[in-house]
């Protein structure tokens, strides 16, 4: 079995067991590999828009997992059969909101792992009618949001959309970094600033510190 890197290890402990799963945007199909191989699901969608990166998961999966998976080119969750699961990891947030606003269907269960702008995954997903469940930041020598969503009504406050509900509550050691390191270049950058600019990066420190220390 493909080693996993620590990104897809969280993503994969993200993921529940169920009967059908999709990984949309699959590339390498190491998601799908573990979720079979482990019996996480009994059956697993690896789709891609890509036919080049599509075939790396067909591929791997070919010779152990033949009628217990199904590859598809195809645009997000447009041409995907309803599975109860899925997840959207490695793309930028703008195109994940994309897939969720033109999908076919929405799962009952969805992990979500935006490289940028989370805020608008965050909200996209309640506005989906999901719950966000999980939603929280982590290090793999990069640092990365994964939002975990259930079918549900959820509310969220412009804070928890803007830094993550889980960020806020439980300040995790990732997370601490992220904030602290935002400070520090704001702070770095203060001297140069105009005026205006200094007054808003002042109140922007403020801001992050109150996080912090709340
Ligand atoms: C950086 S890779 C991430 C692969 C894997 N999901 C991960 O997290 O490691 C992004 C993948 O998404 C695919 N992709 C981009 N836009 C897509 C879309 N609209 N629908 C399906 N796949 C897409 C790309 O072809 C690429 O294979």
């Amino acid at each position: 079995m493909s080693k996993l890197t620590l990104r897809l290890k969280t993503l994969l402990d993200e993921l529940s067991p169920c009967q059908t799963f999709a990984d949309v945007g699959c590339d390498h199909g190491y998601i799908a590999e573990n979720m079979l191989k482990s019996g996480k699901c009994e059956f697993a969608y690896v789709t891609d828009v890509s036919p080049v990166c599509l075939q790396k998961a067909v591929d791997l999966l070919s010779s152990e997992y033949k009628g217990r998976f199904k590859g598809i080119v195809c645009d997000g969750l447009q041409g995907v059969p309803k599975v109860d699961q899925a997840l959207i990891a490695g793309m930028g947030g703008e195109l994940i909101c994309d897939i969720l606003s033109r999908a076919d269907f929405l799962p009952e269960r969805i992990v979500l792992q935006p490289m940028k702008n989370a805020e608008k995954v965050r909200e996209k997903a309640v506005k989906s009618g999901y719950k966000l469940i999980k939603d929280y930041t982590f290090v793999d020598e990069k640092f990365y949001d994964v939002i975990v969503c259930e079918r549900g009504k959820d509310s969220y406050t412009q804070d928890e959309l803007t830094f993550g509900r889980d960020n806020l509550r439980y300040k995790n050691p990732a997370f601490r970094q992220v904030i602290e390191k935002k400070i520090q270049v704001l702070k770095t950058a203060l001297p140069n600033m105009t005026e205006i600019d200094s007054a808003t990066a002042k109140k922007q420190i403020e801001k992050y510190t109150e996080i912090l220390n709340k």
